[in-house]
């Protein structure tokens, strides 16, 4: 288990949110993706909470040190990524994913390829995945924006209770937009 800060359960909760792409960390083009997962967090939870955010190039050394650091410094209890889970030569997000974590969670991306094959056919191409680094939830999401909302409404239900499950806050979703789905205690 990696060395990791305190985290103050008397401040907001913190989440990550990466951008992997080599273009829109040398401002080629706009991040679009980053914005997008801190709005469709803003929406869906009524926990307030205290968003890290940052675009990083498509360098697996420079994805894990940077999810390392939110998760273990930061105490993040999520950390969501956008980009780099593509098959192309650059694409290492996942491998970066895989390699900070201690346990992976393939169920996460099953369902978000599951889902988002009924709205694209290129969605098999993606390899994003989720895992647990000390007391962080960390998933990846594809880079195109729209796919953001499509794979965090298929996944954002257990999210909450995966937290709970390794000590982290207690996150509450607005029920009239997203139901968080916490099994009732036997
Ligand atoms: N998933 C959803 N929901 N919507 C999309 O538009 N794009 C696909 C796929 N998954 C897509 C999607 C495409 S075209 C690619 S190449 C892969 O995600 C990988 O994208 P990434 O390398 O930007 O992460």
């Amino acid at each position: 288990m990696p060395e990791s800060t305190p985290v103050d359960p008397s401040l907001p909760p913190r989440i990550g949110i990466v951008t992997v792409s080599d273009r829109a960390s040398r401002g080629d083009y706009e991040d679009l993706g980053g914005p997008a997962i801190r709005d469709y967090l803003r929406e869906v939870l009524t926990t307030s909470f205290e968003p890290h955010a940052v675009i990083i190039p498509d360098e697996q050394s420079l994805i894990e040190a940077e999810l390392a650091r939110l998760a273990d410094h930061l105490g993040c209890c999520l950390i969501v990524t956008t980009g780099g889970t593509g098959p192309a030569l650059r694409d290492v997000t996942p491998e970066a994913t895989e390699a900070v974590c201690e346990k992976l969670m393939p169920g996460f991306g099953e369902l978000m390829r599951k889902v988002s094959l009924e709205k694209v056919p290129t969605a098999i191409l993606s390899r994003q995945t989720a895992g647990i680094r000390g007391q962080s939830l960390i998933i990846n999401l594809p880079g195109q924006p729209k796919a953001i909302r499509e794979c965090l409404d298929a996944v954002f239900p257990a999210v909450p209770y995966c937290i709970d499950l390794i000590g982290g806050p207690f996150l509450e979703t607005d029920p009239d937009r997203l139901e968080a789905f916490r099994p009732k205690k036997k």
